[in-house]
Formats: C-alpha cells, structure tokens, sequence
C-alpha cells in the first residue's frame, strides 16, 4: 500500500491502449491510492465510462458540466485535490493540446489547472512518436516539469513493431511509487530486522525455544520495505511467509547463528531493529543422539548466548542506530531504561506482559517507545499499526542522523571531500560496486577525525577524490588512477587556491560491496584506506603549513610513516606508476630538510600573499615574488626533487594571473627566469608573463 491515501487523477484518451486504464485504475486502487478518472470524449470510444467509474469507486469526469443539472466539473478543484495526475494513455494529439494549452476539452483544462506533478505515457504509432512534432511537444512538456514515461517497444496496434506502445501499467505505477517515495527518509536505507524465537539444540530432536511467533518483527520488515528501505530480515523459526518481495530474508536457527548474521550485516546498514525473542542461554552440550528417558531426574547446564543487541551496540558507528525491544513482566518501564543504555539503543519499544492484548502470539500490541528524550505511550493496536508508529519514530531518528552527518553538517571534521568515481573507461557491468565504494570512501573521508582539533564548517579544508578505474574486476580487484586536488579558501574572497594537486598512477585495491573501510594506523594491510589517510594527512599538513610556518609537521611525518610503512610491506598496491615521481618520493621530497624554504614558502605565498592581495593587490604581489626566490632556493638544494616542479604545475594558471599586466618588468623577468629553470615545459605560460601589458 505504498500509495496510501494519495489522490490520483488519471487522464485517459482516445487510444486503444485505453483498456489498460483499466488494469492501471486497478493497480492504483490497490496501492491505496484515490483515482479520479477524466476522460477524453474519443476515449470513451475505447473503454467505457462505466467500467472506470466501477474500478475506481468514483464518477468518471470528462464533460465541462453536467446536462441533466448544469452543475460544473471543477478542473481548479482537481487541480488542487491531486497528488499526481497520470495521463496514460497519451494520444500524440492530447499531447500537442498540453504542450500548446489547447483546453478544449476537460482534460487539457485540468492538467492546466494541476498543481501536482504530472506523468504522461505516451501510446501511438512508431512514425508518430519518432515524428519531429511529437519529439517536440515532449520536450516542451518534459521543460515543464512533467516527468515523460518513455513508450516501450513492441508490437504495435498497426501489427507494426517499434516505440510507441504504453508503457505496462504496473510500470508506470512502480515510477510513481518510486516518485513519491524519493522523498521517504526510509528510501534505500539498509535495515536489519531480527524476527522470531531462537531454537537452542538440546538434542537432535529437541530445543529449547520462546513462544515468539515473529510476527511483529514481520509487520516491521513489510513496513520498512513499503516504505522504499533495503531490508535484510533475519528470522528464527518462525511459520511466516516473506512479508514483501524486495526483503532479503536469512533464516537462522540458534542465538549464535543469529548473532553472527546480525553482526556481519549490520555493519553496512543505517540501522537495526532487533525484536527477536533471542534465548539468553543455550544447553552447554548438545547431545548427537536423541537422549532417553531414564528413572532419574534429568539436569541440562545452560551456557550463555550472545548479546545480540550488546554486540551491535558495541560496533555501532555514529551514523547508525540501533533499536531494541523489552517484554518485561515487572519494574516495566526501569528495565526498559536499564537496557536501553546497556545495550547503547537508540530507542526502546517496550511492551509489558501486564497489558492485555500485548506480546507472543497476538495480532496486537501495545508499546510504549522511550528514549534518552522522550517516552511515548500507545493504545492497543493491531502489529501492523503498531509497526508504523516504530517506524515512524525510526524515521524521525534518522532524519535527525542525517542531518548530523552531512557533510555540511559536521562540526569537528577536517576534511570536506568529494568523492568521483569515474567509470568511462571501463564496461561497468556490476555499477553497484562503485555506487557503494564512492558513497564508503566519502563517509571514511568525511566522517573520520583526523587531528586533534575541532574544525568549524567554514574551515574545513575542500578536497577532491577522483578515481578514474583503468579496470575492475568481479573478485573486486581495481586498477585506478587517482586524482587528489585540495584548496584552500583565500580570506575575504570567495576565490581558493590549490594547495596541493597529484595525479597518482597504477593504484591497485581490493573492494568488494559493503567491505568495511577501516583504517588503523598499526595495520596497513587494506591500502586503499591506507593510501587514503596517506593523502589525507599530507592534505591536512600541507594546509597547516599555509596556516602557520611549518605547522603541518605532525600530520605530514604521519604521512610520512605511512607510506615507508606500506613501502616496507612490499604491497604493490603502494608502487605508483613511476619510479621517480611516486607518492613515496613526493612526500620524502617534500619533509626533506633540503626542501625547508618550500615548506616555508606554503606559508608566505596563502597567508602572507594571498591573503592579503585582496585589500592591497601590490603589497600581496611582492609577498609572492619573494616567494619565487625560496622556491628557486629549495630547487637548488635538491634539482632532482619533483615537489618544486609540482608546485610550479598546479600553481601555473594563479601565478600567470597574479603577474598578467601587473608588476614591474624586472620584476616579471625575476619570476619568469625561476620558473622557466624549475619548468621548462611550461614556457609558453611563463612567457605570457614577460608579454603581458604593464
Ligand atoms: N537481545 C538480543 N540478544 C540476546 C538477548 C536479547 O539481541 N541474547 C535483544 C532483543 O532482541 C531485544 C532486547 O535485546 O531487542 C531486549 O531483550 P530482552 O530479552 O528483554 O533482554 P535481555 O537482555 O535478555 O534481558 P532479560 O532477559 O534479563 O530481561
């Protein structure tokens, strides 16, 4: 019922595709949705009137007024009323009337008159469709907002074959569930749901289990998958059928297999919801044969099983919640509060034994949702309702994560990255893969504290990742190309200036969907993580460099030992493309005592130039060129070094604007001559320089 209670006002037309309104009224009806049917005098031809008025439960509209009393048909009124207007099938003629505002008849006057979004499926022949016209008043339609379901192809009412049938009805109903559920908080969420009793091996034919019939996990499952989530549903024992089709269901037996799913599940998904019934205990031994009855009295010892909520409670990253259940019997509502911080929930439904209509077994409950702010207590209801209440205050809690973890939201992160994954040049069959690494790289990024120190939004340093994939393969194997670039703001101006810019070569990785991105400084076995706080620290140093003289020592050595450390292991997911200008030797150039007047220079050229060109364009000018002597300065320590090229490289476009017809000619010869030694190929810019007007 995804469509629950939205109004629909559906345009129907004169093509022979008219008699699948019929099926598509249907659809809608069962959706939940409200249809108010209008139609076209010519599609009444077609399909009756009555057959639309019966499946939707509502008069068919398609006259301006009624004959009989004179009473008018509002098109303002549906205007107003709908959620969505539909019009399918679309004649190419209704369609030139709407893109022309041609209101002859009722339809053309109420989709004028809509304030909702508007569908149209087109029906009509192939040369009607291809016809330059109709390609035409799609288009305008399509720059007014309204969203075209592009015809299928097929055999047509001609007996021809080509574009121009209707899309299925069941399709353009997909499409509009879909649109309005863009707008869900739960839409592509990942949520774990643990369901059902635990069964605890006594022997092979006997268990220890609960009287949980799963029910209200199920109710929560179909609920979240209505609503668009990506739900994962792991199950104890229990007599229920899959709730709704797009749920990954796991049975799973004991405690321990429940705990094992759960815990490898969860870390990919945005939250869980445990209101499994899990055995806290299990028989110590399981006996392999079928136990027999004796004379004497028989004793099982009970071993622990795990805490499933505790475990999820203890891994669980910021961005996630975690929502428990408590059936208590007695002290309800302190219990609950005890567990809710014990197992670190995010919120707990309770439901006491003591209420009547509450629990195992039932079609009912009756819960009380309380968290660390707030306690709400519901009546009886059926498991259903039940399920939209928790889900509603899930959804709550999320939107509320969401919001935190914005990037923009984040207050004490340093890094505000974007994350590109370029695909061109390979024939992405499995595109998953990459949604999900560029979606994991960007949290790892944005989400990790990298220093210390708190960061305001507005000094959050802007960097770019983008990896362009030379080749991938199914066993998740990556060859990349990764291309860093990080800029910082320059004060009082809405201008930043790249601090640092590499195109990195020949990087191989291995990632496959949901693998965890964890960086840990001791074990530099996943480079990709590695290679990525190696860049990141370099990043953060050489910003605090610009922030302060040699400020950004700290985080530049921690880049430093992670690339000798990652070097050592011998990876050769470390070796860039080339021997001399790899990330080993840019760093190592770079914290080279040699290599001190650049490092210092970083912070003349922002703080001291930049920073100070926008009041006192001169004064900021002779700041830089003296910087181009410590440029020349660290080029003749170490000629060989690469770093001093590279600044010449991604600093080219600034330095010709900060001297293009500005500055004296001695001046201008000055800097040309330095950078002319330091990088030849690049001369036609540095010339520009020398040519350019006083
Ligand atoms: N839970 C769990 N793993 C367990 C026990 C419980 O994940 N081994 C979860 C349940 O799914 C529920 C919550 O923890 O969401 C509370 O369950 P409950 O049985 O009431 O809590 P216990 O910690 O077992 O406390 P007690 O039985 O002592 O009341």
């Amino acid at each position: 019922m995804q469509l629950q209670g939205k109004k629909i006002v559906l345009g129907v037309t004169g093509s022979i595709a008219a008699y699948k309104a019929a099926l598509l009224v249907r659809l809608l009806v069962k959706e939940g949705a409200e249809v108010q049917v209008v139609m076209t005098p010519s599609a009444k031809e077609f399909i009756t009137p009555l057959t639309l008025a019966t499946l939707s439960g509502r008069g068919v509209v398609s006259e301006f007024f009624h004959s009989a009393d004179g009473t008018w048909n509002s098109h303002v009124e549906l205007g107003l009323w709908a959620d969505a207007m539909i019009v399918a099938p679309a004649t190419a003629a209704t369609i030139g009337k709407m893109a022309g505002g041609i209101a002859d008849n009722m339809l053309v006057t109420t989709y004028l008159s809509m304030k909702a979004p508007v569908f149209i499926a087109p029906a009509m022949d192939l040369d009607m469709f291809a016809h330059p016209s109709t390609q035409r008043n799609l288009d305008i339609l399509h720059s007014y907002g309204n969203h075209i379901i592009e015809p299928a192809a097929g055999e047509l009412a001609s007996h021809l074959c080509g574009k121009g049938r209707m899309e299925e009805p069941h399709i353009i109903v997909e499409k509009l569930k879909d649109f309005f559920l863009a707008d869900s908080p739960l839409k592509g969420k990942r949520l774990l749901i643990t369901a059902g009793p635990t069964y605890e091996k006594i022997d092979p034919v006997r268990f220890i289990g609960n009287y949980s019939s799963g029910k209200m996990g199920f109710a929560i499952a179909r609920e979240c998958a209505l609503q668009g989530a990506d739900v994962t549903l792991v199950a104890g024992p229990v007599a229920l059928k899959t709730p709704h089709s797009s749920i990954r269901r796991i049975d799973v037996e004991s405690a321990q297999e429940m705990c094992d799913v759960a815990t490898e599940e969860f870390a990919r998904c945005d939250a869980a919801v445990l209101s499994a019934a899990v055995a806290d205990y299990r028989p110590s031994e399981q006996a392999v044969q079928k136990i027999k009855r004796t004379a004497d009295n028989m004793r099982i010892e009970l071993s622990p099983n795990p805490d499933i909520a505790a475990t999820l409670g203890k891994s669980k990253r910021p961005s996630q919640l975690l929502v428990g259940f408590a059936l208590e019997t007695d002290n309800a509502e302190a219990n609950a509060r005890l567990k809710l911080q014990k197992k670190n929930l995010d919120f707990i439904v309770l439901n006491s034994l003591q209420d009547e209509g509450a629990g195992f077994a039932v079609d009912t409950n009756k819960v009380t949702i309380i968290d660390n702010d707030s306690r709400v207590e519901y009546p009886l209801k059926n498991k259903a309702a039940v399920a939209r209440d928790i889900v509603a205050h899930l959804k709550k809690l999320l939107l509320v994560c969401l919001m935190m973890f914005l990037p923009s939201f984040v207050d004490a992160q340093e890094l505000n990255a974007t994350v590109t994954l370029n695909t061109s040049k390979i024939q992405g069959t499995n595109t998953e893969v990459f949604t999900v690494l560029k979606d994991g790289v960007t949290e790892f990024i944005n989400n990790r504290k990298w220093t210390q120190y708190e960061f305001e939004e507005h000094e959050r340093i802007s960097c770019n990742f983008t990896f362009v994939v030379d080749s991938y393969s199914d066993d998740g194997s990556f060859v990349c190309t990764l291309m860093v670039q990080a800029t910082r703001p320059v004060f009082g101006t809405t201008y930043s200036s790249v601090l640092f810019k590499y195109e990195d070569k020949g990087i191989r990785f291995k990632y496959q969907p949901y693998d965890r991105l964890e960086f840990n400084e001791d074990n530099l076995d996943n480079n990709l993580t590695a290679l990525i706080a190696f860049y990141a620290y370099m990043i953060i140093g050489m910003d605090f460099d610009s922030m302060g003289e040699l400020a950004g020592s700290e985080y530049l050595n921690k880049a430093q030992s992670i690339a000798g450390n990652a070097q050592n292991l011998g990876d050769s997911g470390w070796r860039a493309g080339s021997n001399e200008n790899n990330r080993y030797t840019v760093i190592d150039d770079y914290m080279n005592g040699a290599m001190e007047p650049l490092r210092r220079l970083m912070y003349r050229y922002h703080r001291l130039g930049l920073d100070t060109m926008f009041k006192n364009a001169d004064g900021g000018r002779k700041i830089i060129t003296s910087c181009m002597d410590m440029l020349k300065e660290a080029y003749d320590n170490r000629p060989l070094a690469y770093v001093t090229k590279l600044f010449t490289e991604y600093k080219q476009d600034e330095i010709v604007n900060i001297y293009s017809n500005k500055g004296g000619a001695e001046e201008k010869k000055a800097v040309v001559r330095i950078l002319s030694e330091i990088n030849p190929s690049q001369m036609d810019a540095w010339d520009s320089i020398e040519k350019s007007a006083l």
